[in-house]
């Protein structure tokens, strides 16, 4: 996502309260920071924060945690957070590349929306579901794991089918368009948005893995 730099973005995140700004303590301890028992959903890549803001306000049963790199980036979820109190959501600036330093046994699903497709070949283990991630991500879940992903990208799509499938999961629910599922309670990303007014078509999947018997 390009935005401009945002030259005060290490103060903003520092004053936020929904900013955990030392998330590496916390790792395995996640739960005492929401100070419940609810399960814990996890947003890679959460740009500028309009799913799991919505998921927080709409499912306040449910402990959300976004991650994302950019810190300008995620000043501009900050801002709409502006006068809104929800206990239920933490925000992260962390790159994914070290997730499994910051979940143990703990997370309860994670989403991976329009994930950045990095479409050359030798670029293919930063993609957040290459088998680099996927074998992270194992570490990180309290049971089964349960993974959803939007994207717009045929390629990226195909690509996380397979990567999935060779990690032992199965597919629990797949859209080729998920914009015209009507029984599908869907939150749209900014991304989203853009790509729908394209009338590109939203390819989704939500896969599973037992793991941790
Ligand atoms: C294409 S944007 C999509 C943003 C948002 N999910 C949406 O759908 O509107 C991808 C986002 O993922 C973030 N990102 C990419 N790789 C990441 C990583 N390794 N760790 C954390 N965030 C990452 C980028 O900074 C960017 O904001």
């Amino acid at each position: 996502m390009r935005v401009r730099n945002v030259k005060n973005k290490n103060e903003i995140l520092r004053n936020s309260n929904y900013v955990i700004n030392n998330p590496n303590d916390y790792i395995g301890k996640w739960q005492s920071v929401f100070n419940n028992s609810n399960p814990i959903y996890l947003e890679i890549g959460m740009g500028k924060g309009n799913f799991i803001i919505e998921n927080a306000k709409t499912y306040p049963n449910i402990n959300f945690i976004g991650l994302e790199k950019n810190g300008s980036v995620l000043t501009y979820a900050i801002k709409k957070l502006d006068g809104i109190n929800l206990p239920n959501l933490k925000l992260i600036c962390f790159d994914a590349n070290n997730i499994d330093l910051l979940f143990f046994k703990e997370i309860d699903r994670l989403y991976l929306n329009f994930s950045d497709p990095w479409p050359k070949e030798r670029h293919a283990k930063r993609r957040l579901t290459s088998p680099k991630f996927l074998d992270k991500y194992e570490k990180l879940f309290k049971v089964n794991i349960i993974i959803e992903m939007k994207t717009d990208n045929k390629n990226l799509f195909e690509y996380s089918l397979k990567t999935m499938s060779s990690h032992g999961f199965i597919i629990d629910d797949i859209s080729l368009n998920l914009t015209e599922r009507e029984d599908f309670p869907n939150i749209k990303t900014e991304y989203e948005e853009k790509f729908i007014l394209k009338n590109n078509p939203i390819y989704f999947v939500r896969m599973l893995k037992r793991v941790n018997f």
